[in-house]
């Protein structure tokens, strides 16, 4: 047998030994979403340094504005609603790095190459920035699709069955979410409970959007969000003590339970009282990680790695597969950058060769840069340059105190409010 068939076989057995979604054996726990939240409260962080209390004195929490830009990130979000980014969302590589670090402990690689990518394909390369949400015109910002932001997220609807919204919270994922939580002995959003939401997640996506788009940059982005759910909205440090417990995660994300409608309504971004970052900063490799061993194996949706299937693929060879493509990003830069593209590439390399990420550390040199992966697909239905119009009617910036997707959208559903 080869290497490859073992690898395969290993990771069927994951896939097997994992739980499997059962969404309808779940319906008596979704229909009764206010009794099981009520179960999920209580759990206590066992350690915390009060150093990591967030947030700082000064750095108090107020909620955007409409003019503010939000979009699918919740940490940023976050971040941006308690000063540590600049409240009207507009940001800049700067400000992002160390407000992540600051806030939330996330470790400099992974923040370089989350921002460097989205200053690229989303922002503008002259002020390297961007905006959280959508940028002026609804061009641009965070929201746009398949660049950075991917289908099959933790708790937002695909771009192409959202008919556009990509970016407010889904009710009825986070409701899926919650009764998944509720299986977790200690009623907590671990890496188990965010497995079970991706696999879940994936299969509803491949059964249901046709154009289910997964680039090798935005699809690991996806996939890590399952994992930054335990590992940075924990209060205290996940793995070390720290609780990913239903008042941490539901307060970070913005979703507030409606006891009388039983959905829940998307709120401003905020920290819990009393909440404690991981005391250790979270980085690339623990990241891929945890993506590859805990999330990934619960469900095997096809992606646009070489390597898939051998036993080649590991953290970084994947980090390879995503440098190597940072020159198809060139494509997908907004309007009227064009003339600095050149320039943004060598930036970009140095900014990732800053925190690690170089050819020579990956093994992967600056000469095999490709363009190709990217680019034939860019322009078909629901892909990043050809966006339908009702789709970009519905790309503005987040608008909160609503409930959004009560149901599934088996179909593109463009009228995505409910109020149950
Ligand atoms: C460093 C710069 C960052 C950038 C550019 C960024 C960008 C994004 C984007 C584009 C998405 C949408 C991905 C998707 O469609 O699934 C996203 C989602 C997400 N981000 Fe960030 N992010 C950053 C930092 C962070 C931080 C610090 C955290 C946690 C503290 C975080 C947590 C998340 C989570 C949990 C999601 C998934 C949301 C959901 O669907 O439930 N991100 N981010
Ligand atoms: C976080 O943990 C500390 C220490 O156990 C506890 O006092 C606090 O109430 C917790 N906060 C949240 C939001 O769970
Ligand atoms: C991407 O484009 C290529 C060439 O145009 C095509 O053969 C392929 O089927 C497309 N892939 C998807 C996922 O649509």
């Amino acid at each position: 047998m080869t290497g490859k068939e073992d690898f395969l076989r290993t990771l069927k057995e994951q896939r097997d030994a994992a739980p499997q979604p059962q969404v309808e054996k779940r319906q008596g726990l979704l229909d009764n979403v206010v009794g099981a939240v009520g179960g999920l409260l209580g759990s206590i962080a066992q350690s915390v340094n009060p150093d990591n209390r967030r947030p700082e004195e000064g750095y108090e929490f107020i909620a955007p504005g409409p003019d503010d830009s939000r979009g699918p990130c919740p940490g940023l979000n976050l971040l941006a609603n308690h000063g540590y980014l600049p409240r009207d969302g507009f940001v800049n590589y700067e400000q992002v790095v160390e407000a992540t670090s600051r806030g939330f402990n996330m470790g400099a690689d992974l923040s370089t190459l989350l921002t460097v990518f989205s200053i690229l394909a989303n922002g503008d390369i002259a002020d390297q920035s961007f905006y959280l949400g959508s940028g002026p015109g609804n061009v641009g910002g965070l929201n746009r699709h398949s660049t950075v932001e991917a289908d099959v997220s933790p708790n937002r609807e695909d771009y192409y069955l959202g008919c556009g919204d990509n970016h407010h919270i889904s009710s009825r994922l986070f409701k899926q979410n919650t009764a998944f939580a509720s299986e977790d002995a200690n009623k907590e959003f671990t890496l188990e409970t965010m497995a079970k939401q991706w696999a879940a997640n994936a299969q509803f996506s491949q059964d249901n959007n046709p154009f289910l788009y997964f680039f090798p940059f935005p699809s690991i982005v996806a996939l890590g969000a399952y994992a930054f759910y335990p590992n940075f909205f924990s209060n205290g440090t996940y793995g070390d003590g720290g609780v990913a417990n239903f008042e941490s995660i539901s307060s970070i994300i913005g979703a507030k339970l409606n006891e009388e409608t039983g959905e829940f309504e998307y709120v401003p971004e905020r920290w819990p009282e009393n909440w404690y970052r991981r005391s250790t900063p979270y980085g690339v490799i623990p990241a891929l990680t945890d993506v590859l061993t805990r999330i990934y194996p619960a469900y095997l949706l096809p992606m646009p790695f070489g390597q898939l299937g051998s036993d080649n693929l590991s953290p970084q060879t994947i980090l390879c597969v995503i440098y190597q493509g940072l020159q198809s990003i060139q494509p997908l830069a907004l309007e009227g950058q064009t003339r600095s593209l050149t320039g943004a590439i060598t930036w970009s390399l140095g900014k990732l060769a800053d925190v690690g990420l170089s050819d020579t550390i990956l093994g992967c040199p600056t000469s095999t840069l490709s363009n190709d992966w990217l680019v034939a697909n860019a322009s078909m239905a629901g892909g990043p340059l050809n966006p339908p119009t009702d789709y970009v009617e519905n790309a503005g910036n987040n608008v909160f105190g609503q409930t959004y997707f009560c149901e599934a959208p088996t179909e593109p559903t463009c009228n995505n409010e409910c109020s149950a």
